[in-house]
């Protein structure tokens, strides 16, 4: 496997349209503070440039759902990390790198539900709505991309390509 010579999506881009997330997210969210959940291990990088263009007061928390072994989702999700404090009583926010069955976040809805917070929203940086197994909508996306598997921006692939600053698709080696 190697990645594509070019990005799919460029880091100029994608800081761009971080930039303007955080302000639709402002606006939405103006006058509240906002709690942050950042999905580890993939958002956190989403997540921290996002959380600097926001001018709402941010509590972050982390969280860690394991769905995927390589490139296939086993569809299974176990929880590693949970945040620290209770959702009860607060504006959440989910932060995700990528939606794609839908399981990882599915999952995260249920178990953040569990603490009765005022309001819960889902952000993604990336959607690939081809492969969604379960009904979930996220109310902040950041790009709607096809089904390709991607790197970079906190996606790896076994753990490889996080770092780059752009997203690139994943290719089979010739
Ligand atoms: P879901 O539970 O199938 O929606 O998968 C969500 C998780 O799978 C994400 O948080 C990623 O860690 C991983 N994932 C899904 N698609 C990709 C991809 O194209 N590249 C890298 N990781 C992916
Ligand atoms: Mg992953």
């Amino acid at each position: 496997m190697r990645i594509a010579n070019r990005p799919l999506i460029s880091a100029e881009i994608i800081q761009a349209r971080v930039a303007e997330m955080g302000e639709d997210i402002s606006e939405h969210y103006a006058g509240r503070a906002l709690t942050v959940v950042a999905v580890l291990k993939g958002a956190c990088f989403f997540a921290s440039d996002l959380m600097r263009c926001l001018t709402v007061p941010v509590h972050v928390e982390f969280i860690r759902a394991r769905s995927y072994r390589g490139a296939v989702s086993s569809g299974k999700v176990e929880f590693t990390v949970a945040p620290e404090c209770d959702m009860a009583e607060r504006d959440v926010l989910i932060v995700e790198d990528i939606l794609d069955t839908g399981q990882t976040a599915g999952a995260i809805v249920e178990r953040l539900m569990a603490d009765d917070p005022r309001s819960l929203a889902v952000c993604t940086l990336l959607d690939k709505p081809a492969r969604r197994e379960r009904e979930i909508y996220a109310d902040f996306v950041g790009f709607t991309i096809d089904n390709v598997f991607v790197v970079g921006y906190g996606l790896d692939y076994n753990e490889r390509y996080r770092n780059l600053a752009g997203v690139y698709v994943l290719e089979e080696s010739p």
